[in-house]
């Protein structure tokens, strides 16, 4: 077979090595000297695999090979190499890895595509530094606003400073759209990031859809005031205690929403923060999401209602600001058949699910048709130094990343003769 097992697993030990902290986990954030660093690496390898590269204008690495029809829409493989704060080695990585080592066995093996062959690391997929995410392939699909360059870090970095620093002009994102008419098909592997493939003994998944995430953030300010000579009731206005009752509504409202619905504070910071202060301020993010946008919309709604209701009883203002609202959305029949088929060719079950977490690959349904391969990871552990794919499994996600591009990479007039 002429992916290379072995070649796959060097590189994905040598990228984890990069932004890697003592305790194994994986700090790579968006514009950063370590994103760099893996950037640069992951270059190297996509023009030994035969891809031309180039950096478009918002720091998306793209490397691309023609096919026998080089004016035709590409099939493009992507996903991304930077990480959340403290992640794992294989969330996006074992996507783009993937990319490259399909193209390096094409290349290798002498085999043109009819149509061109793209790999793209989208910058800034995870959104850690902005509290937003999905940055990249938001660039590719046109859907960046100027407002979103002003977004800053807690050091109070906008992003477009940090685009500045990083040699890039932030007027001219534009510059980094593409139409519908470059591309043909879109194809992301990725780890699972949940244990249903582990729980069916399966290797390798077929994404039927992915969930839309909406992340909210709240501001609530009550009244900093002694701990030990305020009463208990109406006369502490405790931010703290408001955002905990948030957070319990805020599950509840999910779990009545629908079974697939999730909703979690995963930030929570109180001031002035000292054990002898009622906290004065509290600062929470609520991510919210669903396969379906109607009972997304339904554990919003709850969750707004109960924000306002327990506001009012413990005497805060709060203020509550969106930050990212990606829509729920079905695979392309298309690509998912061929996946399917490719699984098949390879002597796998054919087995298709939903992805929960949120991926480029739904932005990327506004320019072409999408489909997701998921590999099996550890007990479904992601977002965490435990993440772990066996050697085997990322050996089979790319085989059939590789068989499901041989099929995709044929002119869809010869395709649909063919099926
Ligand atoms: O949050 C997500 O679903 C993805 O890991 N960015
Ligand atoms: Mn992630
Ligand atoms: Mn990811």
């Amino acid at each position: 077979m002429p992916i290379q097992k072995d070649r796959l697993i060097e590189r994905l030990a040598a990228l984890g090595h990069i932004g890697s902290t003592p305790e194994g986990a994986v700090t790579r954030l968006a514009y950063t000297p370590g994103y760099r660093q893996a950037e640069e690496m992951v270059r190297t390898w996509m023009e030994e695999a035969g891809l031309k590269t180039r950096i478009d204008a918002v720091g998306n690495l793209i490397g691309r090979c023609e096919g026998k029809m080089s004016d035709a829409p590409c099939v493009m493989l992507g996903s991304h190499i930077d990480s959340v704060v403290s992640g794992g080695k294989y969330d996006g990585v074992l996507g783009v890895l993937s990319g490259v080592e399909v193209a390096q066995a094409l290349f290798e093996d002498g085999v043109e595509l009819d149509v061109p062959l793209e790999v793209v690391a989208f910058m800034d997929e995870e959104g850690t530094r902005w509290e937003s995410g999905l940055w990249g392939s938001q660039a590719i699909a046109g859907q960046l606003t100027n407002a979103a360059l002003q977004r800053h870090d807690r050091m109070g970095v906008t992003i477009a400073e940090a685009m500045k620093e990083w040699g890039l002009d932030p007027a001219q994102f534009a510059a980094a759209t593409r139409s519908p008419s470059e591309i043909d098909s879109y194809l992301e592997l990725h780890i699972e990031q949940g244990a249903v493939l582990e729980n069916k003994g399966l290797a390798v998944g077929v994404v039927s859809a992915i969930a839309g995430a909406l992340l909210l953030s709240a501001r609530l300010s009550g009244r900093a005031d002694h701990a030990g000579a305020t009463p208990m009731g109406s006369l502490r206005h405790d931010a703290m205690l408001g955002a905990a009752e948030m957070a319990l509504a805020a599950e509840a409202a999910a779990m009545a929403a629908s079974p697939t619905c999730v909703a979690t504070v995963g930030q929570l910071e109180l001031k002035p923060g000292v054990f002898n202060i009622i906290p004065g301020e509290a600062w929470m993010t609520f991510d919210i999401r669903d396969i379906a946008e109607t009972t997304r919309d339904k554990a919003e709604a709850g969750i707004r209602e109960s924000i306002v209701d327990i506001a009012r009883k413990h005497g805060l203002n709060v203020t509550l600001e969106e930050s990212l609202r990606t829509t729920p959305v079905p695979l392309s029949s298309m690509v998912v058949e061929a996946i399917s088929d490719a699984c098949v060719e390879l002597g796998l079950p054919v087995f298709r699910l939903p992805s929960g977490a949120g991926h480029d690959a739904q932005v990327m349904t506004q320019l072409a048709d999408v489909g997701m391969i998921f590999v099996r990871c550890r007990e479904g552990i992601s977002h965490s130094p435990a993440e772990y794919v066996t050697p085997q499994d990322a050996f089979l996600g790319a085989q059939v990343l590789h068989e499901a591009v041989v099929q995709l990479g044929q002119a869809r007039d010869i395709r649909r003769h063919n099926d």
